[in-house]
């Protein structure tokens, strides 16, 4: 069996994104871990990190939960060219790239990554150097494959057919329901397809009067800070998510989505959106 179909085997349709509020030292690390356990047990099988989320405290959260389990079933995924610290520019030099997956693995604890996803790696930077360092990055045994994590259509456009890349993370939502063509077009080039901001942001937390909690104020703050630069509700289709199992159950309605990646700091919210996952695998058996 080809790395891409083990993987693919291996993923729930919704997994848990290691990021956000979730990372931050605000929220306790021992809720965080809490919550990466639940998940585990509840029967989500991928988890997504990245260096850049709390400079390396999302990794190393992760990491210390993954202690717990055995690792075998779980799909493990973090990114690369973005640097832990906020003021370093981006690089995907190869050698820059090998550096960010083995620091990445030191604090996640483990030996390889199911996925190394390439962070917002423009298409100018897509070069035979650059294909080169990926496939030594999987001889060395550092990730079994490749992706590219992106949220721009031209680049999105491209990576489809460029084969470098096994898999493609996108923003595949209600507000952006015509990325669900572009989903069916790398499915149908064999690769795997990942859904981030499957909760197109969670718009329905942009009211005050929800707010109970912190990570409600940080969420909130950072719904009505993408208001302006989200897609506007009637354009190209985009219909209003009128809460998380509304948004939740359109992404996993998407065949052509491997797996939708959601964030949450509360266990009541990881039940439902496991709940709108299970809902879904009984209904299209
Ligand atoms: N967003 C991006 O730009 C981006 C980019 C690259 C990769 N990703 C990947 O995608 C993952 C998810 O994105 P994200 O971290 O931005 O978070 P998100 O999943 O888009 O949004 C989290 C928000 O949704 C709320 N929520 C979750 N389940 C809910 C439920 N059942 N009912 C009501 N509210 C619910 C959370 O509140 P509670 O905490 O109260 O549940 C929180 O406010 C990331 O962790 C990362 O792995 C995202």
């Amino acid at each position: 069996m080809s790395d891409i179909d083990d993987i693919r085997a291996r993923c729930s349709r919704l997994g848990f994104g290691c990021a956000s509020y979730w990372a931050k030292t605000v929220f306790p690390r021992q809720r965080a871990i809490g919550l990466v356990h639940d998940a585990v047990e509840l029967g989500i099988t991928v988890f997504d990190t990245g260096p850049m989320y709390a400079a390396g405290e999302a990794e190393r959260r992760l990491g210390a939960a993954l202690g717990a389990h055995r690792r075998d079933p779980l799909v493990i995924m973090s990114k690369a060219g973005e640097p832990a610290s906020a003021h370093a520019p981006k690089d995907f030099s190869p050698a820059a790239i090998e550096h960010s997956a083995r620091a990445s693995l030191g604090r996640l604890g483990i030996e390889h990554l199911d996925v190394l996803w390439l962070h917002g790696c423009p298409r100018s930077e897509w070069n035979d150097g650059l294909r080169r360092g990926l496939e030594q990055l999987k001889s060395l045994g550092l990730a079994r494959l490749v992706g590219l994590n992106t949220f721009d259509a031209d680049d999105i456009a491209a990576a489809i057919d460029e084969p470098m890349f096994d898999a493609l993370m996108f923003d595949i939502n209600l507000l952006r329901p015509e990325n669900a063509m572009a989903a069916e077009r790398a499915a149908a080039r064999g690769k795997l397809v990942f859904s981030a901001a499957a909760l197109a942001r969670a718009p329905w937390n942009r009211h005050w009067w929800g707010i109970r909690a912190p990570s409600d104020v940080w969420y909130w703050l950072r719904a009505n800070a993408v208001r302006e630069k989200s897609v506007r509700v009637g354009e190209g289709g985009a219909a209003k998510p009128e809460s998380a199992a509304h948004a939740l159950t359109w992404v996993l309605d998407q065949a052509a989505v491997t797996c939708a990646l959601v964030n949450t700091t509360r266990h009541a919210h990881l039940r439902e959106n496991v709940a709108c996952m299970r809902a879904q695998v009984r209904g299209s058996d």
